[in-house]
C-alpha cells in the first residue's frame, strides 16, 4: 500500500526535504499575503504551505534594509515560503543566500507575473516564459544560494495562447534543481475571465517528474477536487478565494480526507476575525496606516454577506482605528444575521493581479 498522510489520505506532497501536511497551498498575493494575513490563514488551519508576497531580489540586494515584504519572515511559524522575482541570476542567488539566515522553508521564483512594469521594463515575471534557458539559469543560481532550502518555480501556461511554453519551462526548472513547479492555468495575456485550462495543466504534469501544483479558479472544495482529477497535479494552490474565505484551506483539506465540510464561521466569528486582523495591523504598522492597509482586506472579507456593499463603501474610507471600529459597530454589529453565502449583489468586485511592488 502506498504511503499516505493522515491529513488527507493522499500521497504526501514532498517538496525536496519538505513534506507538507496537506497538498493545499496558499498563493503569494502582492499587497495581501503579509505577515498579519498569513497569521489569519494559519489560525484556520488546513494549509500545507503559505507564501509571502513576491519580493524583488535586486531591490533587496541593492538596498540596505530588508524589504517591508520580508516583515515577520524571521519570526513566523513554519513552513513558510518566500517568493522572489528578478531576471538576473546573480540577484536571486544573493537573495537566496540571505534567506538561508532567515531559515525559510522554501524559496519560490516568480515566472508568472503579467504586469507590464515587471515584464516590460524589468524583463522579468511571465516575460521569462519566452526564455526557458534563462529560467534554468535563474533556478540554478537560486539553488546555489539556497543551500539545503528547496527551490520551486511558479509560472503561467506561457506568454500567450500561441506560445504555451510551460512544459519546456518546467523541464528547464526541473533540470536546474527545482523540486516542484506551480502552474497558473492561464497565459500572461489571459484575463481572469478566461477559464483555467486543465488539459494544458495536465501536459505540464506529464512533462516533468517533479510534483506540479495546479493553480487557478479554485474557490472551494469541489473546484479543488475537480482540479486534482482533471490535471493529475500533486497539489493545489489558492489565491483570491482565500482573501474572502481564509478558512478555504481547511475546507479543501477536509474534502480530500473525505470528511464533511465544516460550516463556515458564523457572522459573529467573522466579525471578530475582522477586528482581530485590524488590531494586529494597527499594532504592527501604527494608526492610521494600519487602518488604511486594512481597508482592502475588510472589503473582501464580507463578500456575500447581506449589506456588504454598504459596509464596503464605508469601510474603504475609514480614517483611523476609531473610525474603523465605529463603522463595524454600526454596519456589522455583534449579533448580525447569519452568514449568507456568496450572492452577486453583495460579492466583492473582482480582484485583478497587481504584482507591482
Ligand atoms: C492582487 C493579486 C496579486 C498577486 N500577486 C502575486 C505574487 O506576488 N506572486 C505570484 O506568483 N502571483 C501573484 N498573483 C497570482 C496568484 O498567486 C494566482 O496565481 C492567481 O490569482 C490565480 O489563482 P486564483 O484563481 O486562486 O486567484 C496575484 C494575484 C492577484 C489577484
Amino acid at each position: 500500500m502506498s504511503e499516505t498522510t493522515e491529513a488527507t489520505g493522499r500521497a504526501p506532497l514532498r517538496l525536496g526535504p519538505l513534506t507538507l501536511e496537506t497538498p493545499v497551498l496558499a498563493a503569494p498575493i502582492a499587497g495581501f499575503t503579509d505577515w498579519v494575513f498569513r497569521s489569519i490563514v494559519r489560525e484556520h488551519g488546513g494549509c500545507g504551505l503559505i507564501f509571502t508576497e513576491m519580493v524583488s531580489a535586486g531591490g533587496w540586494v541593492a538596498g540596505s534594509i530588508p524589504p517591508e515584504r520580508l516583515r515577520g519572515v524571521a519570526e513566523e511559524e513554519r513552513p513558510l515560503g518566500v517568493q522572489l522575482w528578478d531576471r538576473e541570476p546573480a540577484m536571486v542567488e544573493e537573495a537566496a543566500r540571505r534567506l538561508v539566515d532567515y531559515g525559510v522553508s522554501l524559496i519560490d521564483l516568480n515566472f508568472g507575473c503579467p504586469k507590464k512594469r515587471i515584464m516590460g521594463k524589468q524583463g522579468a515575471g511571465a516575460k521569462l516564459m519566452r526564455d526557458p534557458a534563462t529560467v534554468g539559469r535563474m533556478v540554478e543560481a537560486t539553488v546555489r544560494g539556497a543551500g539545503d532550502i528547496p527551490v520551486t518555480a511558479k509560472m503561467r501556461l506561457g506568454p500567450a495562447k500561441d506560445m504555451l511554453t510551460a512544459p519546456e519551462v518546467a523541464r528547464a526548472a526541473e533540470s536546474a534543481g527545482a523540486v516542484a513547479v506551480t502552474v497558473h492555468g492561464r497565459t500572461a495575456r489571459d484575463s481572469y475571465g478566461t477559464p483555467v485550462d486543465h488539459d494544458r495543466l495536465r501536459e505540464v504534469v506529464e512533462a516533468v517528474d517533479i510534483p506540479v501544483i495546479a493553480n487557478g479558479d479554485i474557490d472551494g472544495p469541489q473546484a479543488a477536487l475537480r482540479t486534482f482529477e482533471r490535471t493529475g497535479a500533486a497539489g493545489v494552490m489558492v489565491a483570491r478565494a482565500a482573501l474572502s474565505r481564509p478558512w478555504i484551506f481547511r475546507d479543501i483539506t477536509c474534502a480530500l480526507r473525505g470528511e464533511a465540510i465544516p460550516a463556515p464561521p458564523s457572522l459573529a466569528e467573522q466579525r471578530s476575525q475582522l477586528l482581530r486582523h485590524h488590531a494586529r495591523l494597527v499594532d504592527l504598522q501604527g494608526d492610521p496606516w494600519g487602518t488604511v492597509l486594512m481597508r482592502k482586506f475588510a472589503c473582501r472579507y464580507l463578500s456575500g454577506v447581506p449589506g456588504a456593499k454598504e459596509f464596503r463603501a464605508a469601510i474603504s474610507r475609514a480614517a483611523d482605528a476609531a473610525d474603523f471600529r465605529r463603522i463595524v459597530d454600526e454596519l456589522f454589529p455583534a449579533g448580525s444575521p447569519a452568514f449568507c453565502s456568496e450572492d452577486s449583489d453583495d460579492a466583492a468586485p473582482p480582484l485583478v493581479e497587481e504584482c507591482c511592488e
